[in-house]
């Protein structure tokens, strides 16, 4: 019988434990850890995700500000908004929701963030960092996906490790932590030729690419553990993953549900970067 990996459980008993951690150091330092959100423009799904994040923070003590910048916002203004925070001692986190738009660059922004409190991990000094394998932050998604291997006593060590996707945030960063651990590592992409070929050899798939239920039973190994990264809409409207779940559950080993998989963990991740920064800086 296979393994349903609870993130949403495990999402719950690590945000129990940084919330006595943030305790701890209000006790220690007299004050509490404190992160700034920027959203620009109105995306749907983007105002959903940075209320989810709000909501974590208050939940676990943690301080939280959003700043809510229009659509037009110049890159210069949204730089010096960046500098101010950088600035300022009672911020400890600083994130900038993506996408951005167009008219402004995102590697611009995201590399002007300290990377002391660059809890995405995404600026360049992070990102360098994490490839050389000493870093205080990581991406908040792919950390999350190694935080439930980890509790669910799955180690990539030796194993095929096979990720779909290679983007920045998620594809990349998954690959290296993968990697870190021992994992041997294929990086799968739209361009990949014989893609279920590669699939069909995973001793651990992760999946990365935003195609509902793209991962069917014939492209998985008997016994394999799957991540399902993906938060789609299937064509009944509903929230899905990436993997077709009903169709590989009685064929691997374990397997992540969408919802209540993943996504906890991301935001959860983030709260935990939130602390470590907020620690890192006292
Ligand atoms: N947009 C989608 N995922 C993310 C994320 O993890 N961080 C930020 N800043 N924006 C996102």
């Amino acid at each position: 019988m296979a393994t349903v990996i609870d993130g949403k459980a495990v999402s719950a008993k690590m945000r129990e434990e940084i919330a006595a951690e943030v305790k701890e150091f209000e006790e220690k330092y007299g004050k509490t850890p404190s992160l700034t959100v920027i959203i620009v423009g109105e995306d749907p799904a983007s105002q959903v995700y940075v209320r989810n994040k709000e909501k974590a923070c208050a939940q676990a003590g943690i301080k939280s500000e959003i700043i809510r910048l229009p659509e037009d916002v110049t890159e210069e203004e949204l730089l010096s908004k960046i500098d101010a925070l950088n600035a300022d001692a009672e911020v400890n986190g600083i994130l900038v929701q993506l996408p951005l738009p167009k008219h402004i660059n995102e590697k611009n922004i995201i590399c002007r963030i300290d990377p002391k409190k660059d809890v995405d991990a995404f600026g360049y000094e992070n990102v360098g960092r994490i490839m050389s394998g000493d870093y205080d932050f990581l991406p908040c998604t792919p950390a999350g996906v190694m935080e439930l291997l980890h509790r669910y006593g799955i180690s990539p060590a030796g194993k095929e490790c096979v990720v779909l996707g290679r983007s920045n945030i998620v594809g990349k960063p998954m690959a290296m932590l993968l990697m870190h651990e021992n994992g041997t590592v294929t990086v799968c992409h739209s361009k990949t030729a014989d893609l279920a070929a590669h699939t069909r050899r995973a001793d651990i798939l992760v999946s990365a690419i935003g195609k509902a239920k793209f991962v069917k039973a014939d492209m998985i190994k008997e016994g394999a553990v799957v991540i399902d990264v993906g938060i789609n809409r299937g064509e009944d409207g509903k929230l899905c993953g990436d993997v077709d779940f009903e169709q590989c559950f009685d064929k691997v080993s374990a397997i992540t549900p969408v919802p209540g998989g993943v996504g906890p963990m991301t935001v959860t991740m983030l709260l935990k970067n939130t602390l470590t920064a907020a620690k890192k800086q006292n």
